[in-house]
């Protein structure tokens, strides 16, 4: 094969971009973190004092925000670094709002095809194998119990320096599943000819490899 197409999606902390970088970089395929892209918009928004759950001032946003992504995870938005506010719990809080305006989907999705046609990817989110490439070569559905994904976050955000208490990322977790699978417009859910992979007793290392031989199989020809 020579331009291959991996989509990873599941719902919140479940570990999506830990492993889909590792196994990015293992293949020598482009990461991308389509999350971050929803995220940078989220901190735009609040960055204007715009209320997030307000859709018309939100979607007004859209020719303002210019997103980057770049290969050492950097994340530029319309000429601000936002790699470390990103993962703000303010940020997390509201992204799944932005999230579901069909407008800003539209926009954020347009500019995932296109960093998907240059090279061989590795693309995570929620809806990349039902929507946004539905011709991808592999898709992996990667799930994790709301108690072991809220451990992984927790840990996550106290080795960044991130002020949460495990009862908050919790509550967080669980409301995102709830408003990213029940939108409207391309929401958060299996697709059908995806593989489920449950990590929640998992190592890193155990999900790469187990990644890692789904996209053998997939791929051999
Ligand atoms: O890393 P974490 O699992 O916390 O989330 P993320 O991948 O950074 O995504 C943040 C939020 O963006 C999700 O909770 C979704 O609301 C939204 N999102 C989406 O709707 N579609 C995507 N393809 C990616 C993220």
């Amino acid at each position: 094969m020579s331009k291959v197409v991996i989509a990873v999606d599941g719902p919140a902390a479940a570990g999506k971009s830990t492993v889909s970088k590792i196994i990015a970089k293992k293949l020598g395929y482009t990461y991308i973190d389509t999350g971050a892209m929803y995220r940078a918009y989220t901190w735009y928004v609040l960055f204007k004092g715009v209320d997030p759950k307000n859709e018309s001032e939100c979607v007004k946003l859209i020719p303002e925000v210019e997103i980057e992504l770049y290969p050492d995870g950097k994340v530029m938005c319309s000429g601000h670094d936002v790699t470390r506010p990103i993962r703000e719990p303010l940020v997390s809080s509201n992204v799944s709002y932005i999230a579901s305006y069909k407008a800003i989907r539209l926009a954020l999705v347009e500019l995932q095809r296109k960093m998907a046609e240059k090279s061989s990817v590795v693309m995570d989110g929620r809806d990349i194998g039902t929507y946004v490439l539905p011709n991808a070569d592999v898709k992996i559905f990667q799930i994790a119990s709301v108690e072991e994904r809220a451990k992984r976050r927790y840990k996550e955000n106290m080795e960044k320096g991130i002020k949460c208490t495990y009862e908050e990322i919790v509550a967080d977790v669980q409301n995102r599943d709830r408003i990213d699978s029940s939108r409207a417009f391309a929401p958060l859910k299996p697709a059908e000819d995806s593989v489920q992979l449950d990590t929640s007793n998992l190592t890193i290392e155990e999900s790469v490899d187990a990644i890692l031989k789904i996209i053998e199989e997939k791929t051999k020809k």
